[in-house]
């Protein structure tokens, strides 16, 4: 091992020149440029270029490379270090985690760590986890869930075991104890920010039935202008500076109002939930701790394109859309669970019985659908996608599921206190109209439609 190393070693200088021009070094002076690296990382790229000559390019052409940050600055460990692995001489470890990234960036790491992302594993306890893991199965989970999410990463000698690796999920639990992943948006070896600003990098996890973020933005009148001036945007998307209102000002992407700085104020951070009041994900939506501090900070960035007005006009609407939500659906579909479980009509076991799976959607999907909509603006996404599901679901499928299942299991008590239960709901004034509307409504409706088509609705 020793004398491969030495020789080669000894081959230093040529591999030098050849790698200064294989790598693309992103400098006139490329052999100036490679004397910065550490001899350390001399011997990586003399073995990895002819490897894998891309990845060595794409590290050429990064700040790193520019900076004199080489191979084994980020993949360097120590020999008691779980992760570690003997390497023709050197001790390193394939995963690179928040703790090594942090030597050099200590303030991203730390955000990082405080942030939700970097809880993204620790859904133990979480009916999806049931759905991953038993109801589909492992197999599933490592490559759908924990892709997204991250997961713990075993290892053997060093070596990450197959299975779970390759992950890149935001909240991976490292075997250095650290949490999070920087490579879930950052991606290697050329650590671009063009690359981690596009609104794609965050869609690649905020997508789709339960969380369709990318959706809902991309079909925003922000969306919308950002895509009609991309090409106005695109050439600001590499600089280390990207502030609102002075490096670009035609749209928001995810990064404006969730990370980003703005010359209104808003501090760039990477703790993504810094700015949000609320977390639409429960079965009721709750306000987050210091909330109202937390929406001042989106209110700043808001401001650099709207007037306060606006701003608190936007506030008043999503909030009452939240509040209907909680009130209207989320509150009583919960209270018929309740009722159910409680007195052993369905039994613990979740999604073995079909009522259980139309409450998880009413809430998960169409329920979270309709919040996601209202906060980032896409009125499809409120509606059609979102609250006209969750009305469906409630009257039509947990109604009429809790009534077949009290009439069917339930005792002579379980029956009047359902009755006496729906009693109360129906007298709500939200939900009244459920059991007749008055005939002068009923009229308009007929009237609008003669009038406009020359046909009744029905
Ligand atoms: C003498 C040639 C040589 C040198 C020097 C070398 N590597 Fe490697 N490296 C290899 C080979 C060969 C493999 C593939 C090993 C395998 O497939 O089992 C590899 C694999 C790796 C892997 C992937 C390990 C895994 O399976 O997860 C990493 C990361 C790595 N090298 C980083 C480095 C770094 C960092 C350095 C410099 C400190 C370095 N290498 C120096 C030859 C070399
Ligand atoms: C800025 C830090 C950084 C630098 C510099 C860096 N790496 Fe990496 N490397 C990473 C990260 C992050 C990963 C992904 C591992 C993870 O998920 O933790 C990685 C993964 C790898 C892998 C395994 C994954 C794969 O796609 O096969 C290899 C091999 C590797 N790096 C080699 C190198 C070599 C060779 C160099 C020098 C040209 C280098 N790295 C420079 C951070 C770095
Ligand atoms: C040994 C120190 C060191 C380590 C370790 C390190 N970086 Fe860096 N990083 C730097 C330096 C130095 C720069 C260049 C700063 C500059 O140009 O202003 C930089 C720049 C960056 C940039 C900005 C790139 C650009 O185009 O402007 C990003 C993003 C970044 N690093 C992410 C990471 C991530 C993620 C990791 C871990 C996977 C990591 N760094 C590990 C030192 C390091
Ligand atoms: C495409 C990426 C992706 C996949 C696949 C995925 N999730 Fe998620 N999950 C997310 C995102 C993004 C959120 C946060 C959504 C939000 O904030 O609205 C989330 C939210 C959650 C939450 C709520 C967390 C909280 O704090 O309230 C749980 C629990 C969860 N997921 C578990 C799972 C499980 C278990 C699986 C596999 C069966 C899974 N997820 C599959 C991306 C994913
Ligand atoms: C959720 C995705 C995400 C994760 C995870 C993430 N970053 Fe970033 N990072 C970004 C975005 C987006 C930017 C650009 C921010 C901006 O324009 O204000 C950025 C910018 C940076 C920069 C450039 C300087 C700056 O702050 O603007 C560095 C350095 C950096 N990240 C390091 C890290 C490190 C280290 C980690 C892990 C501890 C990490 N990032 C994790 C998305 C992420
Ligand atoms: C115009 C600003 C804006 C843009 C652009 C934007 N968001 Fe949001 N986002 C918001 C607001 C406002 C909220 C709700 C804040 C609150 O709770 O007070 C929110 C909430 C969220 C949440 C929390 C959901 C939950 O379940 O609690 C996630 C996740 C999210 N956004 C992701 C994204 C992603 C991904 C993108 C890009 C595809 C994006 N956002 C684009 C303003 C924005
Ligand atoms: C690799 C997957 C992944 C990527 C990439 C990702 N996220 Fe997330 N994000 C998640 C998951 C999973 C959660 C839910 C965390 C949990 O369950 O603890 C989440 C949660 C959030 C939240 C809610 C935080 C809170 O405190 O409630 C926001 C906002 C958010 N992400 C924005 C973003 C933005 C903006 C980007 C892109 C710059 C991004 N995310 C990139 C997976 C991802
Ligand atoms: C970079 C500028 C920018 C930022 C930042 C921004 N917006 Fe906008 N917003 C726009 C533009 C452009 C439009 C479309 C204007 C029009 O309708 O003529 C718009 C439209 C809207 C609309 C109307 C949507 C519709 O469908 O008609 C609302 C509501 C809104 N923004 C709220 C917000 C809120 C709340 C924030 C902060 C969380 C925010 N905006 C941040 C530029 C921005």
């Amino acid at each position: 091992m020793k004398g491969k190393l030495s020789k080669l070693r000894t081959g230093l200088l040529a591999v030098t020149f050849a790698a200064a021009a294989v790598v693309g070094l992103n400098t006139t002076n490329a052999s100036a440029a490679l004397r910065n690296i550490s001899k350390e990382s001399q011997a990586c790229l003399g073995c990895h270029k002819g490897m894998n000559p891309a990845l060595v390019q794409q590290w050429g052409v990064s700040k790193h490379a520019d900076a004199g940050v080489g191979c084994y600055e980020c993949h360097r460990a120590n020999k008691g270090d779980k992760d570690a692995f003997q390497h023709f001489g050197f001790t390193i470890s394939t995963i690179v985690s928040p703790l090594d990234c942090g030597k050099c960036h200590p303030k991203e790491a730390k955000e990082v760590t405080q942030s939700y992302h970097a809880d993204a594993a620790h859904f133990v306890g979480s009916l999806d986890n049931v759905l991953g893991r038993i109801v589909e199965g492992e197999a599933l989970f490592n490559l759908g869930c924990a892709q997204c999410h991250g997961r713990t990463i075993p290892v053997k000698n060093g070596m990450p075991v197959l299975g779970p690796w390759p992950n890149e999920g935001v909240g991976r639990i490292n075997p250095d104890g650290s949490k999070g992943n920087c490579a879930a948006c950052h991606y290697r070896h050329s650590f671009s920010l063009k690359q981690v600003r596009e609104p794609d990098t965050c869609g690649k996890c905020h997508q789709g039935p339960d969380h369709p973020q990318i959706e809902i933005w991309e079909l925003s009148k922000h969306g919308i202008a950002y895509k009609a001036h991309l090409s106005e945007i695109e050439p600001t998307l590499d600089r280390a500076k990207w502030v609102l209102g002075e490096d670009y000002y035609q749209a928001p992407n995810c990064v404006t109002c969730h990370m980003g700085a703005s010359v209104t104020g808003a501090k760039a951070t990477h703790d993504v939930g810094a700015r949000l009041s609320w977390t639409l994900r429960p079965p009721i939506s709750k306000h987050k701790p210091n909330w109202q501090a937390k929406r001042a900070e989106m209110k700043k960035v808001c401001a650099a394109c709207h007037q306060r007005a606006w701003i608190e006009g936007f506030y008043y609407q999503f909030d009452s859309l939240v509040n209907l939500y909680n009130e209207k659906f989320a509150k009583p579909a919960a209270a018929i669970m309740k009722f159910l479980r409680s007195r052993k009509l369905i039994d613990p076991t979740p999604f073995n019985e079909k009522i259980e799976w139309d409450y998880f959607l009413l809430w998960h999907h169409e329920g979270r659908r309709a919040r996601h909509g209202a906060a980032m603006m896409a009125p499809d996404w409120t509606h059609w996608h979102g609250l006209f599901i969750v009305a469906n679901d409630f009257y039509f499928k947990i109604i009429p599921e809790a009534d077949a299942i009290v009439a069917k299991k339930g005792t002579r008590a379980d029956k009047e206190a359902w009755a006496k239960f729906k009693k109360e709901l129906f007298s709500r004034p939200e939900h009244k109209w459920f059991l007749g509307m008055p005939k002068s409504e009923l009229r308009k409706i007929a009237e609008f439609y003669v009038k406009r088509y020359g046909e009744t609705a029905q």
